[in-house]
């Protein structure tokens, strides 16, 4: 009886709410729309979604393609991988049938081979590619699955601050709590520019960030979006914490080849008592600049991997065979070149270290102030100085400084970058306003527009 009151109900307020449209085309559809609107009474969304659905990249990515915009904003290289890799990749395709169907859950078996072997050197672990390597869905769906496998309810996070976005939304979504710790800029008198190397971890606010309740760290070395390589002294700060409060390491090193000025890569695995509680997590896409083949993989002791699988197991299951393939014969061609001077992980830092000095001399000379970045394809210019001589450029009123100012050179000045405040903690977001973020994995030809707008710029400039 009360559900047929409940029907009729509904009906009689979708006729009022439809009726005047009816007949019309489009109140035809507004119609249906309303319809399913009224039936559906349940809550639709999860509730581990709540908060975590607006992303400001949407808004940002669909600026970059209005026209006549050069983008400098996303992360990723506008130019060919090497031909050995697409050669790979064609073999695969063209190859063998067999790899057109699944292969193994945990990994394609060449890959996992070659990936422990890879590693397995440069960890210092004899590593078993069925027991200590996890192939994903990129990068990004290692670290999905990572956050999945051993994030709690309740569990705390240490994120430190500016960080590659993803990682507060998976935490909240694993039901964890992100505890954030920011790296600070120490001052710099003598040089003329800073450099990542500049903003460091607080010894003491780190240490006070862990609790009883911390169940891991995640680190990212070399870092998106400030380039910053952390030292072996820094890591063995974050070593002995993790040690001391019995806390997983989660790294991300995914730009792991990408380091300039002879800085060196430390995995923080391969420091004393830290590989039985790091899974290390690499990408092919950043690794071969092949963003779009999307293989990434995560290494670890066996004790924490076997949870990853598990989830693995119940959610995407596999990964796309042929891109393994390809990515499996691209590591074994440098595994044969490695360390000499015709490997792709010794020629590409040198190639990009050249777009970013390029990059670098361009933006100061519109009073962009880079932060000179030792890794990454990334570097975040001040803007401080915009930000004083013009203040109220338009956006809503708390709209973060970096947002309105992007969107403002997007319009006038044609040039795209990402703000940084999106690598920041809601409460912290306003306090590092005043820097936005380039990708210098570009090639010649984009950086030659870069420099046509900026020249157009600096003419606007002249008196
Ligand atoms: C720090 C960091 N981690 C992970 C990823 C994701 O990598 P993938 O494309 O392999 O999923 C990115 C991509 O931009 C990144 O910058």
């Amino acid at each position: 009886m009360a559900l047929g009151g409940m029907f009729r109900n509904a009906a009689a307020i979708y006729l009022h709410l439809v009726g005047p449209f009816r007949g019309k085309k489009s109140g035809a559809s507004l119609a249906r729309c309303l319809h399913q609107t009224l039936v559906m009474t349940k809550q639709l969304q999860a509730r581990r979604l709540n908060g975590i659905d607006h992303n400001p990249w949407v808004e940002f990515v669909k600026l970059a393609s209005e026209a006549d915009v050069v983008n400098l904003g996303q992360g990723f290289p506008d130019f060919a991988p090497p031909d050995f890799a697409v050669e790979a990749f064609q073999h695969a395709v063209s190859g063998d049938f067999m790899l057109n169907q699944y292969t193994k859950a945990f990994g394609y078996p060449p890959l996992t081979k070659i990936l422990a072997s890879f590693f397995g050197k440069l960890l210092g672990q004899d590593m078993d590619p069925l027991k200590n390597v996890l192939v994903t869905v990129g990068a990004y769906g290692a670290l999905f699955t990572a956050f999945q496998a051993l994030v709690d309810e309740g569990d705390e996070v240490i994120i430190i601050e500016p960080f590659f976005d993803c990682y507060e939304p998976m935490t909240l979504m694993a039901g964890g709590r992100p505890v954030f710790v920011s790296l600070k800029l120490s001052p710099n008198q003598d040089r003329e520019l800073d450099s990542s190397s500049n903003w460091q971890l607080d010894p003491t606010e780190l240490a006070s960030k862990f609790t009883s309740r911390t169940k891991a760290l995640i680190l990212n070395t070399p870092n998106n979006p400030l380039g910053k390589v952390f030292s072996r002294a820094e890591l063995e700060l974050v070593a002995s914490l993790c040690q001391q409060h019995d806390v997983v390491c989660i790294t991300d090193e995914v730009y792991q080849w990408l380091v300039y000025d002879g800085c060196q890569h430390v995995s923080i695995a391969t420091l004393p008592g830290m590989w039985e509680r790091t899974l290390t997590i690499g990408s092919a896409g950043k690794t071969f600049s092949a963003t779009g083949w999307k293989v990434g993989w995560v290494l670890g002791p066996e004790s924490l991997l076997k949870h990853l699988r598990t989830v693995h197991q119940n959610s995407i299951f596999h990964c796309p065979t042929q891109a393994q393939a390809a990515v499996a014969q691209s590591f074994e061609r440098e595994q044969l070149h490695f360390g000499q001077p015709s490997s792709y992980f010794v020629q590409l830092p040198q190639a990009i270290q050249r777009c970013r000095d390029h990059m670098i001399q361009s933006l100061k000379s519109v009073g962009l102030r880079p932060v000179i970045p030792q890794g990454s394809y990334f570097l975040i210019t001040d803007i401080s100085e915009f930000k004083s001589k013009m203040p109220n450029l338009p956006g809503a009123a708390d709209e973060p400084y970096d947002r309105r100012f992007v969107k403002w050179m997007i319009k006038n000045k044609g040039l795209m970058a990402i703000p940084v405040s999106i690598f920041y903690s809601v409460p912290h977001q306003k306090l590092f306003d005043h820097y936005i973020r380039f990708c210098f994995m570009k090639d010649e030809s984009t950086l030659q527009a870069m420099d046509k707008k900026l020249q157009k710029w600096k003419d606007d400039l002249r008196p």
